[in-house]
């Protein structure tokens, strides 16, 4: 197997819209390369549907924005951070339309925009229900005019550190099964999320948390990480999204008694309440028999009209006609909850510094914490934007002022050694069954609601499963596109974030944003306002630390919609 090293100034890991974003930033005097598991356009980023958040109009201001979003935190976010975020994103969605983002327009030429849940202003700027491709776009074709290199399916397997300080990846070429060094000075995670956790997700197979995993084996702790997201509206079968755009423009929620619910749960806001609270009122629907067989309640768009539906909403039209067999122009969709987000990720400050020396994180697998408990809608395209470009300058001058470490052999020996020892395994139980039964525990016992007994017996199957995964094996004892083996280790690192999210959840004994547990179904601020860190010891056990949440100018208050 062999063993290539190439050098870089700066690494960003992860080719969505915050790595993309990073790699932008990155002072062009200096090598930069993008490292991505898939080719970049098949990024997560492009899936998003609804959203970008910016107080554009006069009437709104950058101050009700930070307002909206920490009130939607449940007051965990940090609100220095969710300032900042909200002050720049004015300035965030002119610079992508002037690079080129098609979004669609009000009739006067202004960059349109609709309400998106728990928002008191409509100031989702959308490219109709394909913003995340829109956007994603213009950054790529950044890419290409700035010659920017990215390296195309490698796996990152592990960081490479000396003492505190970052010194590059270990990566396995998914094309030869080459295990490569990547040495950087600076090194950029924005790596996505870990919606693999999960059976019910809109995420795709790739996400499945590798960059989190691999910070916190490094021992770069991970914050938040019990605040899970559950998109309300999922088309039942494959999960895939159903943008929140559509309730922006005015759809309707109906349980099978034809009763619009949300009136019984946000009275104000109703459909476009918060994703938690919706989501929270529909799995109650469906739990106390008011939904219908099979798990879901019903979208209703029909009265928005075939032009709005085939115009601003054409991508979730087309999903419910091919994936459903149902034209929303005529009947309603059957939707139903899905994880979607982790609020949680590496501990970052508002620069998207880490704790390690030259260890960046931005976008989804990083906490900063803008979102705090619950993450409204449209503001993570913001995020990613934002913070990955925080992350691309603050690398360049990191690098501009600190040479760097020498990359460590004994890191790639490692993972090579462990590569070598799993195809050499014989008779081992297949890993597909672990992952699966991992996903079943967290669907089953850390999802929507919560309690001590099932989040009890969470922990204690992810233990087995870990001990399990330690003799598992896989089939595949090639090199060329061996996805087996990259399943294998993806694996481990669901079942490192599934140990920390349960751990997190049973510790944080309140109801607090998307964490709902019904054995503590009050929030908490005398013993919770607080955030959780969580790294591992020496002994490779979970470690929690606290921080306080950073208040500015809005103290907490309860959340009512
Ligand atoms: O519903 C949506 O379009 C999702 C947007 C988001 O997660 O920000």
């Amino acid at each position: 197997m062999a063993e290539i090293l190439q050098r870089y100034d700066v690494i960003v890991i992860g080719a969505g819209l915050a790595g993309m974003r990073a790699a932008l930033e990155v002072d062009p005097r200096l090598s930069c390369a993008v490292i991505s598991k898939v080719y970049p356009v098949r990024s997560h980023s492009v899936a998003a549907q609804g959203g970008i958040n910016a107080a554009l109009d006069p009437e709104d201001n950058w101050k009700d924005h930070a307002f909206d979003t920490i009130k939607g935190s449940d007051y965990l976010a940090d609100q220095d951070a969710a300032e900042l975020m909200c002050e720049d994103a004015p300035r965030v969605v002119y610079e992508m339309e002037h690079w080129g983002t098609f979004f669609s327009r009000r009739p006067d030429g202004r960059i349109a925009q609709r309400s998106f849940g728990g928002q008191g202003y409509p100031r989702a700027c959308y490219a109709a229900d394909k913003t995340g491709r829109a956007l994603y776009q213009t950054l790529f074709e950044q890419s290409v005019r700035r010659n920017i290199t990215v390296l195309k399916e490698f796996f990152v397997m592990s960081l490479a550190t000396v003492e505190d300080q970052v010194a590059g990846v270990v990566c396995l070429e998914i094309r030869t099964g080459a295990v490569v060094g990547i040495a950087a000075k600076a090194v950029i995670f924005a790596t996505g999320g870990a919606g693999m956790l999960y059976l019910r997700t809109t995420n795709p197979y790739i996400n499945t948390g590798d960059g989190m995993a691999i910070a916190y084996r490094a021992g770069v702790a991970l914050k938040d990480m019990e605040f899970v997201q559950f998109h309300p509206t999922t088309l039942p079968g494959m999960n895939v999204l159903i943008t929140e755009g559509a309730r922006g423009e005015g759809a309707y929620l109906y349980n099978r008694d034809h009763e619009r619910f949300m009136v019984n749960y946000a009275e104000k806001l109703m459909e476009v309440a918060p994703r938690d609270i919706v989501s929270r009122a529909i799995e109650t629907e469906i739990n106390q028999g008011r939904g219908f067989d099979g798990g879901y309640v019903l979208l209703d768009l029909r009265h928005l009209g075939e032009n709005v539906i085939k115009h601003r909403l054409s991508e979730i039209y087309d999903f419910a006609i091919t994936y459903k067999g149902i034209n929303p122009v005529q009947e309603p969709v059957p939707v139903q909850p899905g994880q979607h987000y982790m609020m949680g990720g590496i501990a970052t400050n508002k620069y998207a510094e880490t704790t390690l020396v030259g260890f960046y994180a931005a976008g989804e697998c990083a906490a900063v914490s803008v979102h705090g408990a619950n993450r409204l809608g449209a503001n993570s395209l913001l995020d990613t934007l934002v913070f990955g470009r925080w992350a691309g300058i603050q690398a360049s001058k990191f690098v501009q002022s600190n040479p760097g470490v020498e990359f460590p052999t004994e890191a790639l020996r490692t993972q090579s050694a462990l590569i070598r020892e799993l195809k050499s395994r014989h008779g081992a139980e297949p890993y597909g069954p672990i992952r699966r039964a991992l996903r079943e525990t967290m669907t089953t016992k850390v999802g929507t609601f919560r309690d001590a007994e099932r989040l009890r017996q969470a922990l204690d199957a992810i233990e087995e499963l870990e001990e399990r995964y330690q003799r598992a094996g896989i089939h595949d004892r090639g090199d060329i596109f061996n996805y087996d083996l990259i399943g294998f280790i993806e694996t481990g690192f669901l079942i490192d974030l599934g140990k920390v999210v349960t751990t997190g959840a049973l510790m944080r004994q309140e109801s607090r944003g998307a964490h709902a547990r019904t054995d503590y179904p009050h929030r908490d601020d005398q013993k919770f306002l607080i955030h959780y860190l969580f790294s591992p010891n020496s002994r490779g056990q979970l470690s929690k630390t606290e921080e306080p949440v950073v208040i500015t100018h809005y103290e907490p208050k309860e959340r009512k919609y």
